[in-house]
């Protein structure tokens, strides 16, 4: 037990530590952001004395991120953001090479991941990592007692967000929170092209079908359908779009996609790819005019955008056929469903999530956004807040340098030109 009474870790098999070790050491190689931030951490110490606990998916690029709050002497703590999509191996080594307790088993049930928010709760931090806001939304309707020992959180997903705008319009959100996801180093990067190329390896690993000459219906053109429809495509699918937004459905229209609403696109696609935060976007409409085998898989943050309650209502009892894929036979029509990874994100259940070197810019936001919290302790207003655009720079300044790639700078000409008004045609 650790000094405030919670347990040391609840994690699969510490024996795994050695492989863990070398693929997060592994991840570091991608991270060249975060390992600035690290060191410059380590010298500054920026997070001493502070209590943190991380809810993320417990993957080789958390572990990084880890690593560099303590580093910068938080006292950290870390659980799993979904039941599916911890590596055992990583939460090993975090417990046996840095010591930090991890609460985190892939596979674990809803009892055991809702029991682990509640023990990182028992930690009485002043700063929570969130991904998704389940800890935040916990703290708000359970403890309320603990909620003046909070310096704020940080939030690195989209869903979260949305949660994080709900709290605060309903008055209840009573400390400052740093929309990480809405940094533009963030989504533009984390969200399209990790998610873009994670998903399908999600699909691909779980599967291993070809997506070329494949109907793939991307359900949602956000930043991360937008990096799973280019993706896709890509790989020779063709792609069909549905929407809800008429601004983002004309952007995919003029991307080339075929855009057209979910009824239509049911009995077209072959693969259906959610990615909306949004409740139900496939439904028992849809389910029951897909072809027979058609592949639906989610990699929005929470796994209701499939209906798989109606569903399992609909079918016969699932056989599972492969690790993460699992075929219902509707009793009515006799087609089948075929439905990966239980309707959770698909590319962290099925595969690693997104590869280290997009979660290089993520994480540089989240240890910086802890440390923003920190030195701006007491002037933040409570409710949602962006890291100040200087950073967003900094960090993107940093990834070109890593990435060995020069840019050019704006002349004394330039400059002047760009704050004047008087020269036109
Ligand atoms: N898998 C991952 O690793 C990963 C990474 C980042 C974000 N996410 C999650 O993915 C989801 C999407 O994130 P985003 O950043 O792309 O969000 P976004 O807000 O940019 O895009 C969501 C899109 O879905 C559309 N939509 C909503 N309801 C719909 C419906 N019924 N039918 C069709 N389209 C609909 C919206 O109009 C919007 O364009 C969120 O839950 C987010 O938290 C997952």
């Amino acid at each position: 037990m650790s000094a405030t009474g919670v347990g040391n870790h609840d994690i699969k098999d510490i024996s795994l530590a050695p492989q863990g070790k070398r693929r997060i050491e592994w991840a570091e190689r991608e991270m060249p952001v975060l390992r600035l931030i690290r060191e410059k951490f380590a010298k500054e110490k920026p997070l001493a004395g502070i209590r943190l606990i991380a809810c993320a998916h417990v993957t080789t690029e958390t572990a990084n991120l880890v690593r560099t709050l303590q580093a910068g002497g938080a006292e950290s703590l870390l659980i799993a953001s979904n039941p599916l999509s911890t590596q055992d191996d990583v939460a090993a080594s975090l417990v046996a090479d840095w010591g930090v307790p991890v609460f985190a088993i892939k596979g674990e049930s809803t009892e055991t991941y809702n029991r682990h928010v509640r023990l990182a709760l028992d930690f009485s931090p002043q700063i929570i990592i969130d991904d998704g806001s389940d800890v935040v939304a916990t703290l708000l309707k359970e403890r309320k007692n603990q909620l003046s020992d909070i310096v704020g959180t940080t939030e690195e997903t989209t869903t979260g967000i949305v949660r994080l705008k709900a709290m605060e319009s309903s008055g209840v959100l009573s400390f400052p929170a740093i929309a990480v996801n809405n940094a533009q180093t963030k989504h533009l990067f984390d969200n399209r092209y990790g998610t873009g190329q994670s998903t399908l390896d999600g699909i691909i690993r779980a599967t291993n079908i070809l997506l070329a000459g494949r109907a793939v219906v991307v359900v949602g053109y956000g930043w991360c359908g937008k990096g799973v429809a280019m993706r896709a495509r890509g790989m020779g699918a063709n792609v069909i779009v549905t929407e809800i937004n008429p601004i983002k459905a004309v952007e995919a229209a003029m991307d080339g996609f075929l855009v057209m609403p979910m009824a239509q696109a049911a009995p077209l696609g072959d693969i259906f790819i959610t990615v909306t935060g949004n409740r139900h976007v496939v439904d028992e409409k849809h389910f029951s005019a897909m072809k027979d085998g058609a592949i639906v898989c989610n990699s929005g943050h929470f796994d209701l955008e499939l209906n798989l309650e109606v569903l399992r209502e609909n079918s016969h009892p699932p056989v599972t056929l492969r690790p993460f894929v699992e075929e219902y036979r509707l009793r009515e029509s006799g087609r089948s469903v075929i439905v990966l990874a239980e309707g959770r994100l698909i590319n962290l259940a099925a595969a690693e999530g997104h590869p280290a070197s997009v979660m290089d810019m993520s994480f540089a936001n989240q240890a910086l956004s802890a440390e923003f919290l920190v030195k701006r302790r007491g002037e933040l207003s409570p409710g949602v807040h962006l890291l100040p655009a200087e950073v967003d720079t900094e960090i993107a300044a940093l990834k070109l340098q890593a990435l060995g790639i020069g840019i050019d700078s704006l002349t004394s000409e330039q400059l002047e030109y760009l704050s004047s008004w008087e020269s036109g045609t």
